[in-house]
């Protein structure tokens, strides 16, 4: 039994095959935080929630109610009526006044795992997972809240969310809600973070927990470029394999909070939610609210066990995608290769061309429809452009599939442009603040996503399409953020729902696109990766990671995502040097060892590409096929981050039975004088050994772990080399 509830200490026992997650009830009825960590046999912890220590308690003594309130540590904390730490529940009633005070009412579990209505949410069969639903009661307001708790025990997660019900007769209006708190006593906490821009997505961030509040979040709409909805509390010791982890991840696509306080008593607060900037939500009699999901981890052996909790759970529990387990085919893009500038022959050659060498998919990208030969024009407009695609859609499939490639097409139906037959006809339909000028963003606006009849046109547009030709694959684009929150559909109380109903427009159009098309290979992008989220992951199983392709950035942006997300969801590509976004020349060789350690593909004009590149493709093809079993489905090590030692970076990924490892090491910046480099390996079995492929060099699994390999010097930049062990 994954919950156990102790009636007489009046403490709910949550137990994963690592970790404990107790919960205690005062008797006031108070939902307090009792301990998160390394599994215990024992629940009689009900002192930990100090409620015998002045500040008195509320039952004893209300004197001082309010020095208690801001020190308890609380399962969600309410704003308003006396916690002046970061509050997740703020509720302003019919009066205009805002404040919120629940209390434990009664609990229920069950096996498996309730969907989220509307939203993207994990999942898992009876024996894989069982939820913990604690009913709350604010009687002054008419409020239901439902704390939700699922336990995955073999991935070490669980997972929280919490339900609002109005059980009362008036308006309530909800203007923060934060999905997940986490009240612990500071433990010199540090606190890693996300961070990047455009082109340079997740870079790891950390550093000490200061006095006061530190936070990640976006009021973009989506998750953003810039920072990510993911926090983790570190102990000062941490490092991949030592330390303890409690790590938080929103499965959510708009606007998120992750925030962490240190308080006046040497508490840590960390929540996660949807951001309050520009928030409030309606909630009539009746009426109820479902808050986005948080996945949360704690590791007591450092971060390595952290990332393979996210990596197994997500893989699991939250990708539906009939490709979760399977290779991809490999794509060539025309992005790169030719940006706007392409016709049916162009992409008929890319195709031949790359048939020879082992390439199984064709993507046309960004410039098929409307009039669109640059970024200025034609979003909504979604026809075929047939003085490009001359013979139409079908033909070009056609033509494709009888080369013997599969088809995929890029969409960006979220969008649209003010120069297009949809804003001519529809320019309600863009989200706009009455009598202002809207911001354009790379020349176009965003749908307004609340009004379902845009959803439905959108999304018509999209299944047409689909429905013509033998379309196997969709890249969905999204590439600006929201601004100028006006809706047309929403009237003047329900503006600020306008967010959130955008992000619920946008998952109920992917939705619909998973239902109608069960096989298709949905790949999610924005701008490069200013939607990698698990939200997005529900829908797709994998999402563009950035638009920079150049391999040695892609190292920092990789290292970052894999932190937290599977390999196989990591889209990634081999494009020309000088690359487009920095410059940079590396070997062709390195650019296809850094693209292995994610989906794999090519974005370049192959018909160009110089003869000695060119013959490798058939070589990295070959590579993908050997190797793609071990990285979609095998245990990630970080072994060396170039972002810290500023000259190389060397992973590693080992089959689940040991039996298998691949590593790769980059040098990024040739020295003189240099030595070979010893790398301590990760996750083998200590009392095998290990054949090197290529060689009939033996190794011990213990010695390769604890004294290390010896990787050979390189000479130059931006070298790389791979090394597959195998168990003998
Ligand atoms: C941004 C994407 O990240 C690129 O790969 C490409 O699809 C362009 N948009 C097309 O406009």
């Amino acid at each position: 039994m994954a919950i156990k509830y102790n009636e007489n200490n009046r403490i709910f026992k949550l137990d994963t095959d690592n970790s404990t997650y107790l919960i205690g009830i005062t008797p006031e009825g108070y939902v307090g935080h009792v301990y998160y960590g390394k599994r215990l046999e024992s629940d009689a912890a009900y002192y930990l929630l100090r409620t015998d220590e002045p500040p008195f308690t509320p039952s004893v003594n209300k004197r001082e109610k309010s020095a208690f309130l801001d020190f308890f540590p609380m399962e969600l904390s309410c704003g308003g009526i006396g916690d002046y730490r970061e509050s997740c529940l703020n509720i302003r009633n019919d009066a205009g006044s805002m404040g919120c005070e629940f209390f434990f009412e009664s609990y229920s579990v069950m096996p498996g795992k309730p969907k989220l209505k509307g939203l993207p949410s994990s999942f898992g069969s009876a024996d894989e997972v069982s939820t913990l639903e604690i009913t709350c009661i604010d009687k002054i307001l008419g409020l239901k809240v439902v704390l939700s708790y699922s336990v995955f025990e073999r991935e070490d997660v669980i997972t929280r969310n919490v339900r609002l019900e109005n059980i009362g007769d008036n308006l309530l209006k909800i203007e923060k809600i934060y999905s997940a708190c986490l009240d612990m006593d500071n433990e010199d906490f540090e606190v890693i973070t996300l961070h990047g821009s455009w082109a340079r997505e997740r870079h790891i961030q950390r550093h000490p927990v200061y006095l006061g509040k530190q936070n990640v979040s976006s009021n973009k709409g989506e998750s953003g470029h810039q920072e990510h909805p993911f926090m983790a509390l570190v102990t000062p010791e941490t490092t991949q394999t030592a330390g303890s982890v409690y790590a938080m991840n929103f499965v959510y696509s708009g606007n998120f909070i992750g925030q962490v306080e240190q308080t006046q008593f040497g508490m840590v607060r960390m929540v996660m939610g949807i951001n309050q900037d520009e928030f409030s939500w309606n909630l009539k009699a009746k009426e109820s609210f479902q808050a986005p999901e948080v996945v949360m981890t704690y590791s007591g052996e450092g971060l390595s066990k952290m990332t393979h909790s996210y990596h197994d759970f997500y893989r699991r529990h939250m990708i539906r995608s009939p490709y979760k387990d399977k290779k991809r085919p490999i794509l060539i893009n025309n992005w790169e290769a030719t940006y706007f500038d392409f016709n049916t022959e162009k992409l008929l050659d890319i195709a031949r061309e790359a048939k020879k060498d082992g390439i199984e998919m064709l993507v046309m990208d960004d410039g098929w429809f409307g009039e669109r030969n640059s970024d200025d024009c034609s979003l909504g407009d979604w026809v075929v452009n047939e003085k490009k695609i001359t013979g139409g859609l079908r033909h070009l499939v056609d033509e494709v599939n009888k080369i013997g490639l599969k088809f995929g097409i890029w969409f960006e139906p979220e969008m649209i442009s003010p120069n297009s037959d949809l804003y001519r006809q529809h320019p309600d339909w863009a989200i706009h603040i009455e009598g202002r000028e809207a911001t354009q963003s790379r020349q176009q606006y965003v749908l307004d996503l609340s009004n379902p009849k845009v959803v439905d046109y959108a999304y018509g547009c999209v299944s047409k399409i689909l429905h013509s030709a033998n379309i196997e694959y969709v890249k969905w684009d999204m590439n600006r953020q929201l601004s100028d929150l006006g809706s047309t559909y929403l009237d003047s109380e329900s503006q600020q729902e306008l967010f959130h109903r955008y992000v619920l427009g946008v998952y109920e159009m992917q939705e619909r696109l998973v239902t109608e098309f069960p096989d298709l290979l949905l790949e999610n992008c924005s701008g490069g990766g200013a939607r990698f989220d698990p939200g997005m992951l529900y829908y797709s199983p994998q999402i563009w990671c950035s638009d920079d392709t150049d391999a040695v950035e892609r190292l920092e942006i990789q290292e970052g995502t894999a932190l937290i997300y599977p390999l196989s969801t990591i889209g990634a590509h081999v494009s020309v040097c000088p690359n487009h976004a920095v410059g940079r020349n590396t070997s062709f060789e390195t650019r296809g060892h850094v693209a292995l350690a994610g989906t794999f593909g090519y974005e370049l004009d192959i018909t160009k590409l110089p003869e000695a590149e060119r013959a490798l493709i058939s070589e990295q093809t070959a590579m993908y096929h050997k190797y793609n079993d071990l990285v979609r489905e095998g245990d990630y090590y970080r072994i060396a981050s170039y972002s810290q030692n500023k000259q190389y970076d060397c992973y590693m990924v080992v089959t689940k039975d040991k039996s298998q490892a691949l590593m790769t090491y980059v040098q990024v910046r040739g020295v003189p004088n240099s030595k070979s480099k010893k790398v301590k390996l990760m996750g083998l079995d200590p009392k095998a050994s290990y054949m090197l492929e290529g060689t009939d060099a033996m190794y011990s699994g213990e010695l390769l772990m604890k004294g290390g390999f010896l990787v050979k010097g390189m000479w130059g930049d931006a070298t790389s080399r791979l090394y597959h062990f195998k168990k003998k």
